[in-house]
């Protein structure tokens, strides 16, 4: 696929930031324009944009964004009020790394900076992330195919879970950036996609993208992986991460976990896919990464129609763990870690 025909779902158009609302596909089309920092945040928070590697994207814009809002005051104001939005801007979700780490990229750049130059400085830098995610997925694209199709005499099938395509990246995808390549080489007979209980990120989002490319996909529900497993001809589940810490561990969409554990159940083979802004080394296990419970309606209704008794306790963690032990290879932009360990990864971090 060439870059030019790359779907992007974060388009920067001084001095508006266009995100393209992914609570209304597959259904609608439609923009959201963000003038303020706070219209940025609530974007994350709501979910308009989502993915690990797009809200760190997103982030980097919200902060030049946010540098306009403060900057025609005093510079000693400008700086307080700047690092203000910086934290509530770091805060919108607390587990994929890629938003913190890069509010952290911005303020690292302000201490290089006089605070006249930063404005341009910060907009070549938001530019720079946006532009290298892209970069990243294309290259782990090509590195995890060639770790996918090795061995392989035939096409065969493999399974994803939620939406690591080019709507929760620079473009291009993750996890789904591999298939993409897999698809290119030949190799690839379907796509399994979880919908993805309870956002449905697999059937309004993976499959939306899946099919605009021809790329054969099916949907399935996130309780039929393990009959999938056992039935069809999968021989690799293919997962982004939201984020991995130094032993190898990783946070990624909640269904992960059960889908590395029915993985090495049934031989078929877990790789994670994630550019280096999503490796958070100063984490030394997974037990450590705060999860991300969202609200109990996203349960309880569907489509506004209550599905469960009123005023029902409900839990709703949205992300899990899956142990380094479960997982097979890592591919980053930096090369594979195989059988993740704290010396694999940091020889390579
Ligand atoms: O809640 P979401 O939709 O932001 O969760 C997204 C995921 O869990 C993805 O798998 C992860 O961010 C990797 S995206 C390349």
């Amino acid at each position: 696929m060439q870059r030019n025909e790359i779907l992007s779902p974060i388009v920067w158009q001084a001095p508006v930031l266009s995100l393209l609302d992914q609570r209304l596909l597959p259904g609608e089309e439609k923009w959201v324009d963000c003038a303020s920092v706070s219209a940025v945040i609530a974007a994350i928070k709501s979910m308009v944009v989502r993915g690990a590697p797009a809200i760190g994207i997103t982030a980097a814009y919200g902060a030049v964004i946010a540098l306009n809002e403060v900057r025609h005051t005093q510079e000693e104001i400008g700086r307080q009020n700047f690092a203000a939005l910086m934290n509530e801007l770091a805060d919108a979700r607390p587990t994929a790394v890629n938003l913190a780490w890069a509010v952290n990229s911005v303020n690292d750049l302000l201490t290089k900076h006089r605070w006249d130059d930063f404005p341009a400085a910060l907009l070549a830098l938001a530019q720079e992330i946006h532009q290298a995610d892209v970069t990243a997925n294309l290259c782990m694209g090509e590195l995890g195919k060639d770790v996918m199709v090795a061995g392989q005499d035939n096409p065969f099938s493999v399974l994803t879970h939620c939406n690591t395509g080019s709507l929760a990246t620079g473009g291009y995808g993750t996890a789904l950036g591999v298939i993409r390549s897999v698809w290119a080489s030949g190799m690839l007979d379907r796509v399994f996609a979880d919908e993805t209980r309870p956002w449905l990120q697999g059937s309004r989002l993976t499959a939306w993208e899946l099919e605009r490319d021809g790329i054969p996909v099916v949907l399935n529900t996130d309780s039929a992986a393990a009959w999938l497993m056992a039935k069809e001809n999968i021989r690799w589940v293919v997962v982004g991460a939201d984020r991995i810490t130094a032993n190898g561990d990783v946070a990624n969409k909640i269904g992960t976990y059960s889908l590395a554990v029915l993985a090495k159940h049934h031989g078929v083979r877990f790789m994670v896919v994630a550019p280096s802004s999503t490796v958070d080394m100063a984490l030394s296990s997974g037990q450590e990464i705060e999860i991300e419970e969202r609200t109990a309606d996203e349960l309880t209704l569907i489509g506004g129609t209550r599905m469960a008794p009123e005023g029902i306790e409900v839990v709703n963690p949205v992300f899990d763990v899956t142990p380094a032990s479960l997982i097979d290879v890592i591919v980053t932009e930096r090369g594979i870690v195989e059988s993740p360990t704290l010396a694999k990864m940091e020889a390579l971090f």
